[in-house]
């Protein structure tokens, strides 16, 4: 185990733990001595994730959920409850996604499918696990968003909107729990490199995106512990995005115009999002 362990024996739930910044989320609160809820649909996928977590820390636990069905994510929460007895930290990290404009015919399916898991997801399993924080006396809830939460790109309004309303969501909850002992963050990572839009091509990416470097999951994880850790009410990753959204504040017409900008390689390549390749180049 890691010579830093910041998290020694406390229970971590992580949705979406079978893949991307998710694996890699709940591998690094491992290290950090965690004892692990790994939750997603896939079970095979799971056990591997575990596999991997025993090398190093024997307390992980696989529980197969989906997150958008109220009944799974009752029973989900019992058992961590039966099998380690409290929840430290709850990571709403479970999410999918999809590319297309508002003017296709099958956008407001897919928004309202998407939005089961990324949105009424985040909130259900929040709701089932607050009591046992309340309880508690204290707790961290740390919500996935993304730099679309903050600023929406163009053929990503669905995904986008379900990310702003999670921004919206966490907003509301950290304010209402001021002073319970329960601390709530969120995360707005910029493109990042995990299975999620393999199924995208190319040339249908979000216009910025055929030209930006994504991150790696494992800077993901490290802010979300890290964040975690220090109480960090808010997460961007990496900083240039910041930039966008202080100039979108100041008016969306800007926060536009640098949208459209960073589409551009030469401008993407000064700000410093691209680094000579894109998603599709770049393996997991
Ligand atoms: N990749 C990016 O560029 C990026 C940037 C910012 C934010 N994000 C967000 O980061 C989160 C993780 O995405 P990722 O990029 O790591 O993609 P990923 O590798 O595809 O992981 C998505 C995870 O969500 C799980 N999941 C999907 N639907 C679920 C459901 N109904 N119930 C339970 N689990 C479900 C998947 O597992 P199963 O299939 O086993 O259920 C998988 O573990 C998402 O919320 C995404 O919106 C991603």
């Amino acid at each position: 185990m890691s010579e830093k362990v910041r998290f020694k024996d406390k229970v971590v739930v992580v949705t979406g733990a079978s893949s991307g910044i998710g694996q890699a989320t709940a591998l690094e609160f491992a290290r950090e001595g965690a004892k692990t809820v790994l939750v997603s649909r896939s079970a095979d996928k799971l056990a591997r994730v575990a596999d991997e977590i025993r090398n190093f820390n024997p307390n992980t636990l696989v529980i197969p959920t989906d997150v958008s069905d109220a009944h799974q994510v009752r029973q989900m929460v019992k058992t961590v409850l039966e099998e380690f007895g409290r929840i430290d930290v709850l990571f709403n990290n479970a999410g999918s996604s999809f590319v297309g404009r508002v003017e296709d015919s099958n956008f407001l399916e897919n928004t309202r499918e998407m939005m089961e898991v990324d949105y009424f997801g985040t909130i259900m399993v929040t709701k089932e696990i607050l009591p046992i924080m309340k309880e508690q006396g204290e707790g961290n809830i740390m919500n996935m968003s993304s730099v679309v939460g903050r600023k929406a790109f163009p053929h990503f309004g669905g995904y986008s909107s379900a990310m702003h309303a999670i921004s919206a969501f966490t907003d509301s909850l950290r304010q209402e729990l001021r002073s319970s002992g329960i601390k709530v963050s969120i995360i707005h990572p910029a493109l990042t490199r995990t299975p999620l839009l393999d199924h995208v091509r190319p040339e249908d990416m979000p216009p910025p995106f055929r030209s930006m470097t994504p991150i790696t999951v494992d800077s993901v994880a490290k802010a979300v512990v890290n964040g975690v850790y220090y109480n960090q009410a808010r997460i961007v990753l990496p900083f240039q995005p910041k930039v966008l959204m202080l100039a979108d504040a100041i008016s969306p017409h800007i926060g536009d115009m640098i949208v459209r900008l960073l589409a551009n390689k030469i401008f993407a390549r000064l700000l410093g999002t691209y680094r000579g390749k894109v998603y599709h180049e770049i393996s997991y």
